[in-house]
C-alpha cells in the first residue's frame, strides 16, 4: 500500500475478530514506530507488548474508553523515557510521531487499530504504570488497540481549506 493510501485509508477501529496477529506483524509495526522523527534524535520511546487478556482486563478498568481491548489480540502502550528526551515534555511530541508510524503501518497491513489516550490524565497514567509495573521516569502516552477489523468504516475528507493560512493568519 501507497503511503497516501493509508494516510487516507486509516480509521479508528474498535470491532476485531479472532484472527491472532503473526509476531513477525508487531515487529513490523515496533520497526515502523522506531523510524519516527525525534527531537535530537534522542529516541526516548518505549514500548509494552501486551496480549494477556488478564491485563486487557485490568486495563480497562483504569481506562474508561478501552473496552475494545476485550476483543484486540494485542495492545502496544507507547511510553515516554523522560531520562532520555532532549528537553522536557519533548517525549510526548517523539512518541506521538512512532504512534502515527504504527498507525499508518498497521492499516498498509491491514491490521486495525486505535489510539487511546493516557497521557495527560493522571488517573490513566498512574493506573497503567502501576498495572505495567513502569519505572517513575516512564510515561504512559496511550494504548493502541490492535486486531483485524470486524467492521468497515465510510470514507471521510477531512480537507477544510478553511483551515489553511497563507502567509499569516
Ligand atoms: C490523543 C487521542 C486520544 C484518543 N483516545 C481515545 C480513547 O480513549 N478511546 C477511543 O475509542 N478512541 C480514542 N481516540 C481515537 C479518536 O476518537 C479518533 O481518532 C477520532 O474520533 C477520529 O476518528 P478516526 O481515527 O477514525 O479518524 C483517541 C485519539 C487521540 C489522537
Amino acid at each position: 500500500m501507497k503511503v497516501m493510501e493509508a494516510i487516507l485509508n486509516r480509521r479508528s477501529i474498535r470491532r476485531f475478530t479472532d484472527k491472532p496477529i503473526a509476531k513477525e506483524d508487531i515487529t513490523s509495526l515496533l520497526r515502523a514506530a522506531m523510524m519516527g522523527p525525534t527531537a535530537r534524535n534522542c529516541q526516548e520511546w518505549e514500548f509494552v507488548v501486551v496480549r494477556d487478556k488478564a491485563t486487557f482486563k485490568k486495563i480497562t478498568s483504569v481506562h474508561p474508553y478501552a473496552q475494545m481491548l476485550a476483543q484486540a489480540d494485542c495492545a502496544i502502550v507507547v511510553c515516554g523515557n523522560t531520562q532520555r528526551e532532549h528537553a522536557p515534555g519533548y517525549w510526548m511530541a517523539d512518541c506521538g510521531a512512532a504512534t502515527q508510524n504504527i498507525l499508518l503501518a498497521a492499516t498498509a497491513l491491514g491490521i486495525g487499530s486505535v489510539w487511546l489516550g493516557v497521557y495527560p490524565n493522571q488517573d490513566r497514567m498512574d493506573g497503567l504504570s502501576a498495572i505495567l509495573g513502569l519505572p517513575p521516569h516512564v510515561k504512559p502516552l496511550n494504548i493502541i488497540a490492535l486486531g483485524y477489523p470486524n467492521e468497515k468504516k465510510e470514507e471521510v475528507d477531512r480537507f477544510d481549506p478553511a483551515k489553511i493560512h497563507l502567509e499569516k493568519w
